[in-house]
């Protein structure tokens, strides 16, 4: 063979390599095979974000998140040879992920509807609810024949109820299609629940000095598989799921979907109380501080915040004598004590000060 044939074909031998490693990288069942068919054209955007997911590399394709049982109320039968659904239940992911979902299950996220289902609201505004508490609390989704009840759809609240009984909703902070990491361990995404008068955990976090380099936090947003702090990166300051989802610094399998795990005080309260075992909760949020700081600042930092709180305890205490527990001046009372005792968690001058001066001067 002469040498320039001998390259023609190591050439082309490379090429057609590279385009079968393209075609290669989208493999689905047969099922799915068939959804894209039509849905190829009816869903470009949402076919085009899936085909960049790890599911669409690893045959995880529409039919194996949509199917449906038959006999349940969000199925709608009968759909070209198939039984399909439009919600997704954590059940579904569970069936993949089922330590994420036992984890997730375990957390106050998956109860979140619990706490709004007798809100006077519900059944004085049943749309408003809907459209209102329900899209961060989640709410009971009602289906027939795949078809959701009036005003229950479109939910991605934290805590829904499933049509199969279960609770949670894995995409309240992953996206539909993409899974992509770093849409989850933004602090914009939990941000969009935890915010303003419902504990404002996102301006708390902007206004320390962990936050307060948002392009450097991006960083934890971006490096790759490894869900512990790589030493080999420079220090960073953390985005919120560094400190209460990723693994903790000294073992990389304890990361966790309940992001309650490593909280000690019940800081969404009128009076705070501390959790029940709430030492090793605590012990576990502070091997994720060590991974940054030393001991002396950690220890430091805990005896200055058990302390605030407590204030503050003492504080609403006395701003509330006379005030009707029902009263829409007890929730303002209450809501300047959370975003106080939130800023001292996050280290934020400018919400201990606000709830400090609204609860002295009673300016609820
Ligand atoms: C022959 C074409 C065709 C095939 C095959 C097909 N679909 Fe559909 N699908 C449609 C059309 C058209 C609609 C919209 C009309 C309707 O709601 O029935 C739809 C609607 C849906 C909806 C509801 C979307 C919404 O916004 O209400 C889901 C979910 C769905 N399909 C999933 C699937 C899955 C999963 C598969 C494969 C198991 C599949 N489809 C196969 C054509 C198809
Ligand atoms: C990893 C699981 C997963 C895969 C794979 C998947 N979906 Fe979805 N899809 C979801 C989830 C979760 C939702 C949100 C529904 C909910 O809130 O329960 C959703 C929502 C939808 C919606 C309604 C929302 C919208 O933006 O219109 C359509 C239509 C849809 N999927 C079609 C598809 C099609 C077509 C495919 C195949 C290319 C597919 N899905 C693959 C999980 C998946
Ligand atoms: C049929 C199995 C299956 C189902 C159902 C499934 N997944 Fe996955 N998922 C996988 C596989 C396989 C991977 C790739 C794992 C890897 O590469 O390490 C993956 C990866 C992921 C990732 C990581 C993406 C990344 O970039 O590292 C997330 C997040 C995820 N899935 C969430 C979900 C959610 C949420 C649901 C339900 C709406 C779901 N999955 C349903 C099999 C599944
Ligand atoms: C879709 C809305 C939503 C998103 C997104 C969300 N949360 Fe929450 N979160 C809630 C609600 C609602 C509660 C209160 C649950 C209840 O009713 O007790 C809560 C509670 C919490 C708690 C208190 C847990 C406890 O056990 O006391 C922490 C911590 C928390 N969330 C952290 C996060 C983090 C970190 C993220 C992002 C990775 C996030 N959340 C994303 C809605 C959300
Ligand atoms: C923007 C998203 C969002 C909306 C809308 C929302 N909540 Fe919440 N809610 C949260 C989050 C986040 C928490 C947890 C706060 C924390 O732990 O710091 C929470 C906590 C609560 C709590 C427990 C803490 C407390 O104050 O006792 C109650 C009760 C509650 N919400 C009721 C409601 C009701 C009723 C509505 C509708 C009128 C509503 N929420 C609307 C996000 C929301
Ligand atoms: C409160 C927001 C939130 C909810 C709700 C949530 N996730 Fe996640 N998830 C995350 C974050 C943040 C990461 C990235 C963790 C990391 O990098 O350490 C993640 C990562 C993952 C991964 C990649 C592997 C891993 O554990 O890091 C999988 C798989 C996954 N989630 C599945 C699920 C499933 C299934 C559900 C529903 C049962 C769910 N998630 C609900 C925030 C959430
Ligand atoms: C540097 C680590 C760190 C970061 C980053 C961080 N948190 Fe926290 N968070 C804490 C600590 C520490 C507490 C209080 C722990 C305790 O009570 O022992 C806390 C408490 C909370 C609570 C109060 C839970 C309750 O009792 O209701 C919520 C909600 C919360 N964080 C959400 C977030 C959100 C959302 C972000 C991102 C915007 C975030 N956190 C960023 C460390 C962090
Ligand atoms: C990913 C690394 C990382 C983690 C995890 C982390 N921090 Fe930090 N922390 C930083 C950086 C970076 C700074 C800013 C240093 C500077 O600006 O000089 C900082 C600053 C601080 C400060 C000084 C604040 C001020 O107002 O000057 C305290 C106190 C602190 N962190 C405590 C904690 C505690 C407590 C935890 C765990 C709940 C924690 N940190 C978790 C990186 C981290």
């Amino acid at each position: 063979m002469s040498k320039k044939a001998f390259f023609l074909i190591l050439l082309l031998l490379i090429i057609s390599g590279l385009a079968n490693a393209q075609t290669s990288e989208v493999v689905t069942s047969d099922e799915s095979a068939r959804c894209l068919n039509c849905h190829n054209s009816r869903q470009k955007k949402l076919v085009e974000s899936w085909e960049k997911s790890k599911h669409a590399r690893n045959r995880v394709g529409c039919y194996e998140c949509h199917k449906a049982d038959p006999g349940d109320s969000a199925a709608k039968n009968g759909h070209f040879g198939f039984s399909v659904q439009l919600p997704v239940s954590p059940l579904r992911c569970a069936s993949c992920h089922p330590n994420q979902y036992e984890s997730f299950a375990s957390s106050s996220h998956a109860l979140a509807y619990e706490t709004i289902r007798n809100a006077e609201i519900a059944s004085v505004a049943p749309a408003l609810f809907e459209s209102s508490c329900a899209i961060c609390h989640g709410n009971e989704l009602k289906m027939s024949n795949g078809k959701p009840a009036r005003h229950k759809w479109p939910n991605h609240g934290i805590g829904r109820i499933n049509t199969d009984g279960s609770r949670g909703n894995c995409v309240a902070c992953h996206s539909h299609h993409e899974y992509e990491l770093a849409v989850a361990r933004s602090a914009e995404t939990c941000g969009r629940c935890h915010r303003g008068q419902t504990g404002p955990a996102l301006e708390s976090w902007r206004a320390s000095r962990h936050g307060s380099n948002w392009n450097l936090a991006k960083v934890h947003t971006d490096f790759n598989s490894t869900r512990l702090i790589p030493s080999d990166q420079p220090l960073t300051y953390p985005d919120c799921f560094v400190c209460h989802i990723a693994a903790t610094g000294k073992n990389e399998n304890d990361s966790t979907h309940n992001p309650g795990e490593r909280i000690s005080w019940k800081l969404a309260a009128f009076k705070s109380t501390h959790h029940e075992n709430w030492g090793p909760r605590r012990l576990k949020m502070q091997s994720v501080c060590r991974s940054c700081h030393g001991n002396s600042q950690v220890d430091l930092f805990y005896r200055r915040f058990d302390a605030s709180v407590m204030e503050i305890n003492r504080l609403v205490a006395r701003a509330a004598e006379g005030i009707a527990s029902d009263s829409h001046e007890f929730e303002a009372l209450k809501a300047a004590a959370m975003a106080a005792k939130i800023g001292a968690a996050m280290m934020s001058p400018i919400h201990i000060r606000d709830g400090f001066n609204l609860l002295r001067e009673k300016k609820y």
